[in-house]
């Protein structure tokens, strides 16, 4: 099981592999190994639970055969009790289900675990992080959606800044060793006052892959104190 750390000094940034070049990914995946960079983010999308397919399993395998640092897998598919099995035998060491394509989410929560997996819990931009009240204490990871999800590129929602302070309260309140991680539209313009408000996890597929220089870009979000 990978090592979470219980204080964050510095962000864990998470590159999205959704806006690596697939005609290269063997060179992407370089690149975050050789960055500063802490995991891979895996970003799977049904077409279903949002309108929009990316990749599947045979990808998620490949990235795992060349990286050289855990992988986040965030997934965005309705029933995702059915797919953890593969996603874990696929190399997920982190594997994240949607709070709103969950009936029964402490039993999703459990099967995660119970793989050897760590556990996260994703929230749509409009659902309330008081939801998670009852699973809290359970959870590695709480992924706050800073966009819709579906797409990379897309405009950076403000009302996350709220969202993360009461969270933070949450997870105290709660004796949690959760972390926050946020989703979408991260930059070096937000992740700083995000990073001050309690977020501990950066997740950031167009700024960093369409940076100049991409190592800076990761830089600049791991480069941030509390
Ligand atoms: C959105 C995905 C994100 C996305 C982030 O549905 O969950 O992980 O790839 O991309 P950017 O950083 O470009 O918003
Ligand atoms: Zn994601």
């Amino acid at each position: 099981m990978i090592n979470i750390p219980f204080i964050v000094d510095n962000p864990i940034v998470a590159p999205s592999m959704l806006s690596a070049d697939f005609g290269y990914l063997q060179q992407d995946i370089a690149f975050v190994n050789q960055s500063e960079a802490d995991w891979f983010h895996i970003d799977i999308m049904d077409g279903v639970f949002v309108p929009n397919l990316s990749f599947g399993l045979p990808v998620c395998e490949a990235i795992k055969r060349h990286a050289q640092k855990p992988l986040d897998v965030h997934l965005m598919i309705v029933q995702p009790e059915r797919y953890l099995e593969a996603f874990q035998k696929a190399g997920a060491d982190l594997i994240t289900v949607h709070l709103e394509a969950c009936t029964h989410l402490h039993r999703t929560i459990q099967q995660i675990k119970d793989l050897g997996c760590r556990a996260g819990v994703a929230l749509n931009p409009h659902t309330n992080v008081g939801l998670l009240e009852d699973v809290i204490a359970d959870l590695d990871l709480v992924c706050l959606m800073s966009v819709n999800p579906g797409f990379g590129g897309q405009k950076y929602i403000t009302q996350t800044m709220e969202k993360v302070k009461r969270l933070k309260e949450l997870i105290l309140e709660n004796d949690s060793k959760a972390l926050i991680e946020i989703d979408g539209g991260v930059n070096d313009q937000n992740a700083a006052s995000l990073f001050k408000l309690g977020a501990d996890v950066f997740v950031a597929g167009n700024y960093v892959f369409q940076h100049p220089d991409r190592h800076h870009a990761v830089h600049l979000l791991k480069d941030l104190k509390r």
